[in-house]
């Protein structure tokens, strides 16, 4: 089974299940006419996010990697209006582009995005007694995964979910001797969950526009 079949795939089941978004897709292109990289979610992917958000009631959200904006863009839309979420990006120019395209969206209200290393923002949010965020969305560099998930148990609220992105790696997350950071970023943050007594949790292997790759979900024991 090939790459371009779930490419295919991916195109025609969005077709067929997500609303032609303008927005969304201005903020793609807007992202890729400035030079960040193409690497958001799927389509398929944000609008699981969003519906994730919807199931669990969600109204206060972290996440850890804007990009320009489109996973944020998916998920504010599942808030109510008085709902928050909070994004954290390492570099000012993508959060300008982001910024730019929450707006564009209608999100400002509800979006805060906060540049600088994610885990300078993390403990900031430690420091300052963020109130408790019932979803928290991991989707930065990679290799510093398990810190943040570490800080992500602390700021989030019993009962909450935790979502870590890009966990497969293309398969290669079971390649114990690779010299890539980001597997052994994601291997130590599964190690990390296994030995996680508040938690119960999943991963789930996904292939699409992106590829072969997959998120874990970590419900903290209420
Ligand atoms: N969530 C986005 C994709 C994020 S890509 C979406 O799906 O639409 C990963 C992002 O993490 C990039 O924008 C990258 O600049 C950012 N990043 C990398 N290292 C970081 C760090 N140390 N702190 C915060 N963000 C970081
Ligand atoms: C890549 C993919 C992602 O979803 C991400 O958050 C960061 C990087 C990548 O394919 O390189
Ligand atoms: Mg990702």
């Amino acid at each position: 089974m090939s790459w371009e079949r779930w490419d295919e795939v991916d195109r025609y089941t969005e077709g067929l299940l997500l609303d032609a978004d303008e927005i969304l897709q201005a903020s793609l292109d807007d992202a890729a006419a400035a030079g960040l990289p193409t690497i958001a979610v799927t389509g398929n992917q944000g609008k699981l996010l969003h519906l994730i958000l919807r199931i669990h009631g969600a109204r206060r959200v972290l996440e850890l990697g804007t990009l320009g904006g489109y996973s944020t863009i998916w998920m504010a839309r599942a808030l109510p209006p008085d709902g928050r979420l909070v994004t954290l990006e390492l570099d000012p120019g993508y959060a300008a582009v982001a910024a730019a395209s929450i707006e564009r969206a209608g999100l400002s209200g509800l979006v805060d995005v906060r540049v600088g290393p994610a885990i300078d923002s993390l403990r900031a949010l430690r420091d300052e007694g963020a109130d408790p965020f019932d979803l928290i969305f991991i989707d930065a560099d990679k290799q510093s995964t398990p810190e943040y998930f570490e800080q992500a148990l602390e700021l989030c609220r019993p009962g909450g979910l935790i979502v870590v992105d890009n966990v497969i790696l293309d398969g290669k997350l079971i390649d114990a001797d690779s010299d890539d950071s980001r597997v052994h970023g994601m291997r130590r943050f599964l190690e990390l969950a296994a030995a996680e007594p508040r938690i119960s949790a999943t991963t789930i292997q996904t292939v699409g526009s992106k590829g072969y790759d997959g998120f874990v979900l970590a419900l903290l024991e209420p």
